[in-house]
This record gives C-alpha cells, structure tokens and sequence, in this order.
C-alpha cells in the first residue's frame, strides 16, 4: 500500500532564457514507514521534485504542469487549491531543508518556535504547547532539553539546530517528512546521529520519509528503496541493496563506478566524462546518450526510455534503458 503516489509528474522553471523542464515525467510510491531516498547529480531535478508535493518553491517562478500526487486519504495535492494545501503542511506532509538556519527564527526562543507550531495547529494551552515542544527535544535527543528551550538558534551547534528542525517537522506527528539534504551541512558524525535518529522515527511510528541526497553512502544507510535521477527523469530505482549491488542503468553504473572505495568491489574508477544536458530543450531520446558509453544510434532519437524490469532483477527494479530488454549487456 501506498502512502504517497507521484505519477508522471511535471514542474517547470519560467527563467529568462525559456521554461526550464525541471521534472519531466517522474512517477515514485513511497510506503508507510519506509525510507526513500532520490540521488543524482546537482540539477537533476530532486529538490524540484520534492518542493512540488507541498508547492514549497520558496518564491521561485516554478508551477506544477501536470501529473499526480496523491497522498492516501487526502487526495491529488497536485490539483488542490492553496488553502486547502496548507492544511496538508506540517501536519500530513513536514519539510526538513539543508540548511537549518532558514528554517528557523533568529529572533525567537527555541522552545516558543515549536511550540508555535503545535498552538497553530491544535487546541491546547500554552503551558501544554511547551510540554509538548520539551517532550519532543527529548524524542530526538537534545541535551539538557530543559535549558534548551529558552536558547536561541544562534547559541545551538549546528547538529543541535538540525535536531529541533526535525523536532519542529515532528511536531504535528506527519506521515510524511521530506527531507531535502537534511545532513549535508554537518560533520560526518553528527550526519550519522541524525540519519540514526530519522530511521529510528520510521521504524518506531510508521512515518514515511523521502531523503534527497548526492551522497549514495546515506541512501546505502539508512534508505530502503531508491531512485537515481537524471536531467529531470527517473532513470533507475528498486531496493537499494538491488539498485547499489546491481545497478543496471548505464548512468548508475557510471555513478557507482566513479566512487572512490569501488574498486575493492570491482568496478574500475572512471570519473563520468561531460555534463548533464540543458533542461530547457533536452535532447530527444535517452537525455544520458551524450554521454553513455553503451549508447546507439537510436538512443538519441524518439521519446525517452520509460521504466521496464529488465529480465533477471528482482521485482521492483526497473531502470530507463532501451537496452534493458536484452539480460544484462551493460556487464
Ligand atoms: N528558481 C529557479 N529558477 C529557474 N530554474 C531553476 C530554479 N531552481 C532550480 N532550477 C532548475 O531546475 C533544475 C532542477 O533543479 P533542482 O531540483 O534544484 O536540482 P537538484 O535538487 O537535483 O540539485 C535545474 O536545471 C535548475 O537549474
Ligand atoms: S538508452 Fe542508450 S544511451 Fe541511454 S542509457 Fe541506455 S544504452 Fe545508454
Ligand atoms: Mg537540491
């Protein structure tokens, strides 16, 4: 069952040069308690895809132009008026940014800012908002919460700071938390404690979360199924112990391949020559030709490859290839 279902979703970017295509065609499922995670090179289309669930473009010419989100027993978000959207905000569907600090008030108390969230949306008390806001410090491991409530953003670590955006995204118990490159700013051991803390929410309660990330270290992690993007499509998703240990698209093999620590699994290290294509006019065909090794001269022509399970993956994997027909050939 599904949680969330995007299908064949398209957002666009009016910039001056033209309408950027940003995603071009992306449908995912994301199920109740799972972890989802989308990587693929900066520009892909991962944060354009996940700030259109919750019409979240902070500002930016981007619309949604076609295509579904469908969250279960809400509805299309997709074709939902605004008003009607910002009921779904933070309390069906949360949002956790990369950088902490835009998501918080400079100027306000920690534990004011949660509690906020909690008195917008629920008829209780102050005193019991501030409970609230104190148990939930706890639930994602704040030191000394009590003091912590009365301090500001500035005087919290970085790590600290991610940990009650999370604790705010938490406030309204969602089903959902996107989390756009939620550990990217911090070091790695607080990376690992935050992304312990996000797997231990879903295991715990059944929130469902999607998890952008460039880094396929985090997806290998803590994700349970993933999907590579590229130039605004999904090329390649499934399990990731399927999708990382046999990668099956050209361009995850080639993302795979390129990461230092590979070789021992013997793939030979080949940085991925050239630059994903323009999303203003992508070329026709397989937007990946340009640079595939594997390509053919039909690759470059007609309308890009749909997801297919190619013969011998395991159910769930499919991947964008026209090659995908035929076992295995990218070996
Ligand atoms: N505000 C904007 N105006 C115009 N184009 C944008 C804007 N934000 C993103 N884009 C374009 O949309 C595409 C996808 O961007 P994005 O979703 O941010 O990628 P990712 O998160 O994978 O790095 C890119 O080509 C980017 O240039
Ligand atoms: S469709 Fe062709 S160009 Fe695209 S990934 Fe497959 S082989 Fe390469
Ligand atoms: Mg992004």
């Amino acid at each position: 069952m599904s949680l969330l279902s995007i299908r064949n979703l398209r957002t666009e970017f009016s910039g001056p040069a033209g309408i950027v295509r940003a995603v071009d065609g992306v449908s995912l499922d994301v199920a109740p308690g799972e972890i989802f995670g989308i990587v693929g090179e900066s520009g892909c289309g991962k944060s354009a895809t996940c700030r259109s669930i919750l019409r979240l473009f902070g500002g930016a010419p981007a619309r949604v132009a076609g295509g579904q989100i469908l969250l279960d027993g809400v509805g299309d978000l997709a074709a939902m008026p605004e008003r009607a959207l910002a009921q779904v905000r933070g309390r069906e569907v949360a949002f956790i940014f990369q950088d902490p600090l835009t998501a918080l008030n400079p100027t306000m108390r920690i534990g004011r800012q949660i509690a906020e969230v909690i008195l917008r949306h629920r008829k209780v008390s102050r005193a019991e908002a501030r409970q609230a806001a104190l148990g939930l410090l706890r639930d994602v491991h704040v030191t000394s919460p009590e003091r912590r409530l009365d301090a500001y953003p500035h005087e919290l670590s970085g790590g600290l700071r991610q940990r009650v955006v999370i604790a705010m995204a938490l406030a309204l118990r969602p089903r959902l938390i996107i989390a756009d490159e939620p550990t990217t700013a911090l070091d790695v051991t607080v990376q690992d404690q935050i992304l312990r803390l996000l797997r231990e929410r879903c295991d715990s309660t059944g929130t469902a979360i999607i998890l952008i990330t460039h880094d396929l270290g985090v997806v290998s992690q803590v994700c349970d199924r993933m999907a590579v993007m590229y130039a605004g499509r999904i090329v390649e998703t499934g399990a990731v112990r399927e999708v990382l240990d046999h990668p099956s698209h050209p361009y995850t093999r080639a993302l795979l391949a390129a990461l230092p620590g590979q070789a021992s699994r013997g793939r030979d290290l080949v940085p991925i020559e050239g630059s994903p294509p323009g999303l203003i006019a992508p070329p026709p065909g397989c937007r990946f030709a340009p640079r595939c090794r594997l390509a053919r001269e039909d690759c470059g022509s007609g309308p890009a490859p749909g997801l297919l399970p190619r013969p011998g993956t395991a159910p769930g994997h499919l991947d964008a290839c026209i090659l995908s027909e035929v076992p295995d050939v990218a070996s």
